[in-house]
């Protein structure tokens, strides 16, 4: 029995994740623990949520609220999501925890005693205009590596390389747009050169690493490790323990992030009133770290929190494994939580199955190169591969056996060649899958399996059972048994990866425990003879794409359902509000020119429909992110209502995350009013598709002319 730490890279409170980051951290963790845990082996699985830094407070700026408001939403909404795909950690904790602060605090300290941690003057970015510094996120600017126009003062998130604020070409206020000047202020710094020699000689060590996070971990070492700033000036986040004169300077949030994994296994363990228990994870020299992340925290985890352990307790456990994944590209830009693109957890749980997230993610896990998002790669690997080839096999062995076999299990009898060739397949892939995913090679373990499944549509077929049932009833019950069986195998063998799924066939095949307390060789094992069966509906459902294919020019509209909050009088234009707007999982703020038509009061608290993908404009010098949407003719202007059961959020049309569209293209597509007052959008083929909130129509609140536009 192996101790295993699964830790799990901690999502930042800064808005919902997308599918990248469950290929890359929730579901190739979630796998391998369970697969892990089905081996019988001694798994701890630790997160939680990134609540500090700028990617929060740039938010909470963006909303008008505190970054608070915006950790606790955030942190609730990626416990939600992680739960219903099914991830289960034994601790899904967050960086605010009273708890994880002291714990950090008392690492800061004990590194600051053993001189890892010094203060030094440095030069930062500050901004004039608003009389503060520009700490990572708050300066943007244009990368000197990849040239990317939007990078930002700590990290360019298209190329992945760190930077200093100063390399940045045309730095930025990202609050004031003002160009920061150089001021000088006082930080901790990390001495992490002094651990250049320890670091090389480790990272000589992990030649089983995977190639891409070897090289670059390599690069950073030969280019020689520099010290690092560790605090910043903030006020969201930790504490400094160093008194006085550091009440407005908290901890890097990278810096106390990563100690999360140490803390998250104190607190599990302390939960469960063991206080002590979380050292033979951490104490063991042959326990095994594996960390999950995405490939732009690479360093953090192969060089920075490495030298965080060594320093601070040098018997502490290193890092055994660290399989980043390289990006999921939606469109050729890196999926990213802190611009409007992206195909969102949460919507994504909304429509579909967890398992044909789940499979999507590790079929399609960006292991070693970048791969790209596509909604019909989406719905071609659902239909073609999980549903045609697993979910068919196992229908249509259990229908048939159902019907023809009183549904029950039928019995075997003599097992010719091809039944013992089937059974032995069954162990092959078994190894196969096994190895890979011991391997960290997730997309080849679930090749693998699906194999199995391929293997088994080809016994079928070759047994025809529909023909030998009529020839031979015996031969035809040992077909069905040996059928029987190999879905007994996969619903074992894909257990880590689709667990909802695999629970659903376990019972269909009759079984009432659950499948994530088989052992991991219980694949081998047989059905018994007459057991019965409880057949049901297909494993999996087909994925339409009528609303999401990217041909379809409605998809470049977000449209959603969405609440007036507070409505003001513009400061300089006599015909325009500016608006509070309530979204649900956020706060916008926009302009609109509708005050000849509606008076304050009967805006206020109203549901409307917002149009949320266009692009942000001023409007006489105040900011208007999103548009509010209304049907016009000559006399009248009507606001576009959802209907009134219709929730906050709620998708009316369109694609939810589609990237932002400029006004002038928004334009050229048309939206119209139909009689009875309804909208509609039409396409440049002259089809006509509604804006509903499910199955109701949305209307415009006044009488409109037919044919009118709506903008
Ligand atoms: N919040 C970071 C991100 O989303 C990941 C932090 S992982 C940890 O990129 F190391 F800090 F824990
Ligand atoms: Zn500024």
């Amino acid at each position: 029995m192996e101790k295993i730490l699964v830790a799990v890279a901690w999502p930042y409170a800064s808005g919902p994740r997308h599918i990248g980051h469950a290929c890359s951290t929730f579901i190739p963790a979630d796998a391998f623990a369970r697969y892990h845990r089905m081996k019988g082996d001694d798994v701890l699985m630790v997160g939680g949520t990134d609540m500090h830094g700028t990617p929060t407070t740039v938010r909470g700026d963006e909303e008008g609220v505190s970054p608070e408001v915006i950790a606790n939403r955030y942190h609730a909404l990626h416990a939600k999501n992680i739960e219903e795909l099914g991830v289960r950690y034994d601790l899904y904790w967050n960086t605010a925890d009273p708890n994880h602060q002291k714990d950090v605090q008392e690492i800061f300290s004990t590194l600051h005693r053993h001189r890892y941690i010094d203060e030094r003057n440095m030069t930062s970015p500050y901004c004039a205009t608003g009389n503060h510094f520009l700490p990572d996120r708050y300066v943007e600017g244009e990368c000197p590596h990849c040239h990317f126009l939007r990078a930002r003062g700590d990290q360019c998130e298209n190329c992945g390389h760190l930077l200093d604020p100063f390399e940045l070409i045309n730095p930025k206020c990202r609050v004031h747009g003002t160009t920061p000047v150089p001021r000088e202020t006082r930080h901790a710094f990390f001495r992490l050169s002094a651990f250049q020699d320890r670091l090389k000689t480790w990272v000589a060590t992990r030649t089983h690493w995977r190639l891409p996070v070897l090289t670059f971990t390599k690069s950073w070492l030969d280019e020689g490790l520099q010290d690092r700033p560790i605090t910043r000036d903030l006020d969201w986040g930790i504490e400094v323990p160093l008194h006085p004169g550091w009440d407005g300077k908290r901890i890097y949030v990278w810096f106390e992030a990563v100690m999360g994994y140490l803390t998250a296994s104190r607190e599990y363990w302390r939960r469960q009133g063991k206080p002590e228990r979380w050292k033979d994870w951490w104490y063991d020299p042959t326990a095994k770290h594996f960390y999950f992340i995405g490939k732009d925290n690479i360093v953090f985890h192969t060089l920075f929190w490495p030298a965080i352990l060594m320093g601070y307790d040098d018997k502490l456990g290193l890092p055994y494994d660290i399989p980043a994944s390289q990006y999921m590209n939606i469109s050729g830009e890196k999926m990213s939580a802190g611009r409007g693109k992206g195909a969102w957890l949460p919507d994504l749980l909304e429509r579909f199955d967890p398992d044909a997230i789940r499979y999507y993610c590790i079929a399609a896990m960006p292991e070693l190169k970048d791969s790209e998002f596509t909604w019909e790669d989406f719905a071609r690997r659902n239909n073609n591969e999980l549903l045609a080839v697993y979910g068919n096999f196992a229908h249509r062995a259990l229908t048939f056996a159902a019907k023809n076999f009183d549904n029950r299990v039928p019995e075997a009898g003599f097992l010719d060649a091809s039944d013992k060739a089937m059974i032995r397949n069954i162990e092959e892939q078994w190894k196969k899958v096994g190895h890979n995913l011991e391997f960290l090679h997730f997309q080849q373990a679930m090749r693998e399996a699906v194999q199995l499944a391929r293997l088994g549509n080809q016994y079928f077929d070759g047994k025809a059972p529909w023909d030998l049932i009529k020839a031979d009833r015996q031969k035809c019950g040992t077909a069905l048994h040996v059928a029987l069986r190999v879905s007994r195998a996969l619903a074992v063998i894909m257990a880590p990866m689709l667990p909802f799924s695999s629970q659903r066939l376990w019972h269909a095949l009759g079984y009432d425990d659950a499948i994530d307390r088989q052992p991991w060789d219980a694949a081998l094992d047989d059905l018994t003879d007459g057991q019965t069966l409880r057949v049901g509906k297909p494993l999996f459902a087909k994925i339409e794409l009528e609303a999401a294919t990217p041909e379809n020019e409605g998809d470049r509209l977000d449209v959603r359902v969405a609440q007036i909050v507070d409505v003001r009088d513009h400061p300089q234009a006599d015909k325009l509000y500016v608006m509070d707007i309530d979204l649900g999982d956020e706060r916008r703020q926009i302009v609109a020119g509708i005050k000849a038509n509606y008076t304050k009061d009967e805006l206020k608290g109203r549901k409307i429909a917002l149009l949320t993908n266009l692009q942000p404009a001023k409007l006489r010098g105040v900011e208007s992110n999103g548009m509010l949407l209304a049907g016009e003719d000559a006399r009248e202007v009507g606001l576009v209502l959802p209907p009134s059961e219709a929730r906050i959020g709620e998708q009316i049309f369109g694609v939810r995350g589609a990237p932002r569209i400029a006004f002038d293209d928004f334009r050229k597509l048309r939206l119209l009013i139909d009689d009875g007052g309804k909208v509609y959008f039409l396409g440049t083929g002259g089809e006509r598709r509604p804006l509903k909130v499910g199955d109701a129509f949305v209307h415009v609140d006044k009488e409109i002319a037919d044919g009118s536009p709506v903008h």
